[in-house]
Protein backbone atom coordinates (compact mmCIF):
# COMPACT_ATOMS: atom_id res chain seq x y z
CA UNK A 1 0.00 0.00 0.00
CA UNK A 2 1.56 3.32 -1.35
CA UNK A 3 0.91 5.50 1.55
CA UNK A 4 3.40 7.38 4.03
CA UNK A 5 3.76 6.28 7.76
CA UNK A 6 3.00 8.76 9.93
CA UNK A 7 5.06 9.80 12.93
CA UNK A 8 5.33 12.63 15.69
CA UNK A 9 7.37 13.85 18.64
CA UNK A 10 7.45 16.24 20.93
CA UNK A 11 10.78 17.81 19.03
CA UNK A 12 13.58 16.21 17.41
CA UNK A 13 14.00 13.30 19.77
CA UNK A 14 11.68 10.93 17.68
CA UNK A 15 14.61 11.33 14.62
CA UNK A 16 16.26 8.15 16.63
CA UNK A 17 12.79 6.26 15.94
CA UNK A 18 12.72 7.55 12.54
CA UNK A 19 16.48 6.36 12.15
CA UNK A 20 15.57 3.17 13.05
CA UNK A 21 12.11 2.92 11.39
CA UNK A 22 14.36 3.79 7.87
CA UNK A 23 16.74 0.95 8.73
CA UNK A 24 13.63 -1.35 9.21
CA UNK A 25 11.77 -0.29 6.46
CA UNK A 26 13.64 1.54 3.86
CA UNK A 27 10.91 1.72 1.33
CA UNK A 28 8.28 2.85 3.37
CA UNK A 29 7.37 6.50 2.90
CA UNK A 30 7.38 8.53 5.76
CA UNK A 31 6.29 11.85 7.35
CA UNK A 32 7.37 13.02 10.42
CA UNK A 33 6.37 16.00 12.93
CA UNK A 34 8.36 17.61 15.54
CA UNK A 35 6.38 19.71 17.78
CA UNK A 36 9.42 22.03 18.28
CA UNK A 37 7.56 24.84 19.37
CA UNK A 38 6.02 23.13 22.37
CA UNK A 39 8.75 21.10 23.56
CA UNK A 40 9.12 19.30 26.20
CA UNK A 41 6.47 17.13 26.62
CA UNK A 42 8.28 15.93 29.70
CA UNK A 43 7.38 18.35 32.24
CA UNK A 44 3.84 19.03 31.10
CA UNK A 45 0.65 17.76 32.39
CA UNK A 46 -0.94 14.71 31.19
CA UNK A 47 -4.35 16.47 30.01
CA UNK A 48 -1.57 18.73 28.41
CA UNK A 49 0.27 15.84 26.21
CA UNK A 50 -2.53 14.34 25.62
CA UNK A 51 -4.24 17.30 23.79
CA UNK A 52 -0.61 18.42 21.97
CA UNK A 53 -0.89 14.48 20.92
CA UNK A 54 -4.67 14.42 19.64
CA UNK A 55 -3.25 18.22 17.48
CA UNK A 56 -0.32 16.18 16.12
CA UNK A 57 -2.41 13.12 14.81
CA UNK A 58 -4.94 15.37 12.96
CA UNK A 59 -2.07 17.24 11.08
CA UNK A 60 -0.56 14.18 10.14
CA UNK A 61 -3.89 12.49 9.41
CA UNK A 62 -4.48 15.26 6.49
CA UNK A 63 -1.58 12.66 4.83
CA UNK A 64 -3.96 9.29 4.65
CA UNK A 65 -1.48 7.97 6.84
CA UNK A 66 -1.72 4.17 7.19
CA UNK A 67 -0.34 4.08 10.32
CA UNK A 68 0.30 6.46 13.25
CA UNK A 69 4.20 6.35 15.28
CA UNK A 70 3.91 7.58 18.67
CA UNK A 71 7.54 8.42 18.71
CA UNK A 72 7.78 9.74 21.76
CA UNK A 73 7.81 8.07 25.31
CA UNK A 74 6.03 10.91 27.08
CA UNK A 75 3.36 11.13 24.69
CA UNK A 76 3.16 7.55 24.36
CA UNK A 77 2.87 7.04 28.28
CA UNK A 78 0.23 9.91 29.06
CA UNK A 79 -1.83 10.12 24.97
CA UNK A 80 -1.60 6.63 23.58
CA UNK A 81 -5.04 5.26 24.93
CA UNK A 82 -6.68 7.78 24.18
CA UNK A 83 -5.48 8.13 20.14
CA UNK A 84 -5.80 4.48 19.87
CA UNK A 85 -9.20 5.29 20.60
CA UNK A 86 -9.97 7.97 18.23
CA UNK A 87 -8.13 6.83 15.31
CA UNK A 88 -9.23 4.80 12.97
CA UNK A 89 -5.71 3.67 11.47
CA UNK A 90 -3.31 1.42 13.75
CA UNK A 91 -1.49 3.08 16.59
CA UNK A 92 2.21 2.51 17.65
CA UNK A 93 3.88 3.62 20.82
CA UNK A 94 7.11 3.43 21.85
CA UNK A 95 6.29 1.73 25.84
CA UNK A 96 5.41 -1.50 25.03
CA UNK A 97 7.86 -2.89 22.28
CA UNK A 98 10.26 -1.72 24.78
CA UNK A 99 8.48 -3.88 27.75
CA UNK A 100 8.26 -6.71 25.95
CA UNK A 101 12.21 -7.12 25.26
CA UNK A 102 12.65 -5.97 28.67
CA UNK A 103 10.82 -8.68 30.02
CA UNK A 104 12.16 -10.95 27.70
CA UNK A 105 16.03 -10.70 28.25
CA UNK A 106 16.16 -9.92 32.15
CA UNK A 107 17.13 -13.20 34.04
CA UNK A 108 16.71 -11.91 37.53
CA UNK A 109 13.38 -10.02 36.85
CA UNK A 110 14.98 -6.54 37.85
CA UNK A 111 14.47 -4.06 35.35
CA UNK A 112 15.18 -0.30 35.45
CA UNK A 113 13.61 2.41 33.72
CA UNK A 114 14.90 5.94 32.18
CA UNK A 115 12.70 8.63 31.01
CA UNK A 116 11.68 12.35 31.30
CA UNK A 117 9.79 13.39 34.44
CA UNK A 118 6.22 12.87 32.69
CA UNK A 119 7.39 9.29 31.65
CA UNK A 120 8.24 8.22 35.32
CA UNK A 121 5.23 9.96 36.93
CA UNK A 122 2.92 8.19 35.12
CA UNK A 123 3.91 4.86 35.82
CA UNK A 124 3.39 3.52 32.38
CA UNK A 125 6.24 1.25 31.74
CA UNK A 126 5.96 -0.28 35.51
CA UNK A 127 2.25 -0.81 34.42
CA UNK A 128 2.84 -2.24 31.34
CA UNK A 129 5.80 -4.39 32.74
CA UNK A 130 3.76 -5.95 36.17
CA UNK A 131 0.56 -6.61 33.34
CA UNK A 132 2.84 -8.73 31.50
CA UNK A 133 5.12 -10.31 33.80
CA UNK A 134 3.76 -9.61 37.78
CA UNK A 135 6.68 -11.05 39.44
CA UNK A 136 8.77 -8.48 37.97
CA UNK A 137 10.89 -6.04 40.01
CA UNK A 138 10.90 -2.35 38.16
CA UNK A 139 13.03 0.55 39.17
CA UNK A 140 12.61 4.32 37.36
CA UNK A 141 14.91 6.85 37.55
CA UNK A 142 13.98 10.43 35.54
CA UNK A 143 16.87 11.44 34.32
CA UNK A 144 16.00 15.35 32.41
CA UNK A 145 19.59 16.31 31.71
CA UNK A 146 20.05 13.83 29.25
CA UNK A 147 17.70 15.59 26.73
CA UNK A 148 19.89 19.00 26.67
CA UNK A 149 22.99 17.24 26.91
CA UNK A 150 22.02 14.89 23.89
CA UNK A 151 21.00 17.99 21.83
CA UNK A 152 24.32 19.93 22.87
CA UNK A 153 26.06 16.88 21.55
CA UNK A 154 27.56 16.73 24.70
CA UNK A 155 27.62 12.67 24.82
CA UNK A 156 30.99 11.42 26.16
CA UNK A 157 32.69 14.30 28.04
CA UNK A 158 32.94 14.89 31.46
CA UNK A 159 29.66 16.07 32.17
CA UNK A 160 27.64 13.83 30.66
CA UNK A 161 29.95 11.08 33.13
CA UNK A 162 28.87 13.19 36.08
CA UNK A 163 25.60 13.37 35.04
CA UNK A 164 24.74 9.85 34.40
CA UNK A 165 27.03 8.90 37.16
CA UNK A 166 24.35 11.00 39.85
CA UNK A 167 21.27 9.78 37.82
CA UNK A 168 22.28 5.89 37.13
CA UNK A 169 23.28 5.22 40.73
CA UNK A 170 20.37 4.36 42.61
CA UNK A 171 19.30 1.54 39.67
CA UNK A 172 22.97 0.26 39.97
CA UNK A 173 22.52 -0.40 43.95
CA UNK A 174 19.36 -2.17 42.77
CA UNK A 175 21.43 -4.58 40.95
CA UNK A 176 18.85 -4.32 37.39
CA UNK A 177 20.43 -6.85 34.67
CA UNK A 178 17.89 -4.67 31.75
CA UNK A 179 17.86 -0.90 31.84
CA UNK A 180 14.87 0.22 28.85
CA UNK A 181 15.95 3.61 27.49
CA UNK A 182 12.92 5.23 27.94
CA UNK A 183 13.23 8.54 26.26
CA UNK A 184 13.88 9.54 21.83
CA UNK A 185 17.20 11.55 22.98
CA UNK A 186 19.09 8.57 25.47
CA UNK A 187 20.33 6.15 22.55
CA UNK A 188 23.02 8.97 22.06
CA UNK A 189 24.30 9.01 24.95
CA UNK A 190 23.83 5.00 25.19
CA UNK A 191 27.80 4.27 25.52
CA UNK A 192 28.34 6.65 28.83
CA UNK A 193 24.94 4.85 29.49
CA UNK A 194 26.74 1.44 29.38
CA UNK A 195 30.23 2.10 30.90
CA UNK A 196 28.28 4.01 34.36
CA UNK A 197 25.49 1.54 34.53
CA UNK A 198 27.93 -1.60 34.10
CA UNK A 199 28.34 -3.88 31.09
CA UNK A 200 26.81 -6.37 32.16
CA UNK A 201 23.72 -4.74 32.32
CA UNK A 202 21.53 -5.17 28.70
CA UNK A 203 20.27 -1.81 27.03
CA UNK A 204 16.69 -1.91 25.51
CA UNK A 205 16.19 0.95 22.92
CA UNK A 206 12.23 1.59 23.19
CA UNK A 207 13.31 2.83 18.94
CA UNK A 208 14.26 -0.54 17.79
CA UNK A 209 11.80 -2.80 19.59
CA UNK A 210 9.04 -0.11 17.67
CA UNK A 211 10.69 -0.40 14.30
CA UNK A 212 10.29 -4.16 14.90
CA UNK A 213 7.03 -3.95 16.19
CA UNK A 214 5.55 -1.33 13.18
CA UNK A 215 7.05 -4.19 10.92
CA UNK A 216 4.81 -6.79 12.38
CA UNK A 217 1.81 -4.59 12.25
CA UNK A 218 2.30 -3.49 8.56
CA UNK A 219 3.10 -7.55 7.58
CA UNK A 220 -0.01 -8.51 9.74
CA UNK A 221 -2.25 -5.89 8.39
CA UNK A 222 -1.31 -6.09 4.61
CA UNK A 223 -0.32 -2.88 5.14
CA UNK A 224 3.50 -3.24 3.62
CA UNK A 225 4.44 -0.86 0.73
CA UNK A 226 2.71 -2.18 -2.11
CA UNK A 227 5.55 -0.82 -4.45
CA UNK A 228 8.82 -1.25 -2.72
CA UNK A 229 11.31 -0.07 -5.69
CA UNK A 230 10.45 3.29 -6.02
CA UNK A 231 12.54 5.87 -3.93
CA UNK A 232 10.84 6.28 -0.75
CA UNK A 233 9.44 10.02 -0.04
CA UNK A 234 10.56 11.50 3.61
CA UNK A 235 8.93 14.52 4.58
CA UNK A 236 9.74 16.82 7.86
CA UNK A 237 7.50 19.27 9.52
CA UNK A 238 8.15 21.40 12.98
CA UNK A 239 6.09 23.52 14.39
CA UNK A 240 8.79 26.52 15.16
CA UNK A 241 11.86 28.00 12.63
CA UNK A 242 12.89 24.66 11.08
CA UNK A 243 17.32 26.14 11.32
CA UNK A 244 17.57 24.41 14.50
CA UNK A 245 15.58 21.39 13.64
CA UNK A 246 17.84 21.13 10.60
CA UNK A 247 21.36 22.08 12.91
CA UNK A 248 20.85 19.29 15.34
CA UNK A 249 18.68 16.98 13.09
CA UNK A 250 22.01 14.76 11.73
CA UNK A 251 23.25 14.01 15.51
CA UNK A 252 19.93 11.99 15.88
CA UNK A 253 19.14 10.92 12.06
CA UNK A 254 22.78 10.36 10.81
CA UNK A 255 21.88 12.97 7.66
CA UNK A 256 21.23 16.07 7.53
CA UNK A 257 17.84 17.13 6.19
CA UNK A 258 17.59 20.17 3.86
CA UNK A 259 13.92 20.50 3.42
CA UNK A 260 12.05 20.83 6.90
CA UNK A 261 8.95 22.62 6.74
CA UNK A 262 6.85 24.80 9.42
CA UNK A 263 3.49 24.26 10.30
CA UNK A 264 0.74 26.15 12.76
CA UNK A 265 -0.55 24.22 14.64
CA UNK A 266 -3.17 26.24 15.48
CA UNK A 267 -5.06 25.04 12.48
CA UNK A 268 -5.18 21.42 13.67
CA UNK A 269 -6.28 23.18 17.63
CA UNK A 270 -8.72 20.15 18.73
CA UNK A 271 -11.72 22.61 19.87
CA UNK A 272 -11.60 23.56 16.12
CA UNK A 273 -14.33 22.12 14.20
CA UNK A 274 -13.56 22.63 10.76
CA UNK A 275 -10.49 20.42 10.46
N1 LIG B 1 10.59 13.08 23.25
C1 LIG B 1 10.54 13.10 24.70
C2 LIG B 1 10.38 11.66 25.22
O1 LIG B 1 10.77 10.71 24.58
C3 LIG B 1 11.75 13.78 25.30
C4 LIG B 1 11.78 15.28 25.14
C5 LIG B 1 10.61 15.97 25.80
O2 LIG B 1 10.58 16.07 27.05
O3 LIG B 1 9.71 16.39 25.09
O4 LIG B 1 9.84 11.47 26.27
Amino acid sequence: MKRPLGIFDSGIGGLTVLKEIIRVLPEEDTIYLGDTARVPYGTKSPDTVIRYSLENARFLLKFEIKALVVACNTASAYALQRLSGEIAVPVIGVIMPGVKKAVEVTRNKKIGIIGTDGTVRSNAYTNAIKALAPDMSVFSKACPLFVPLAEEGWIDNEIAFLTARDYLSELRDKEIDTLVLGCTHYPLLRNVIAQVIGQEVSLIDSGQETAAEISKVLKERNLLDSNPHTEPSRKFFVTDSPERFIQVSKKFLGTTLDKVEKVDMMQYNIHNPAV
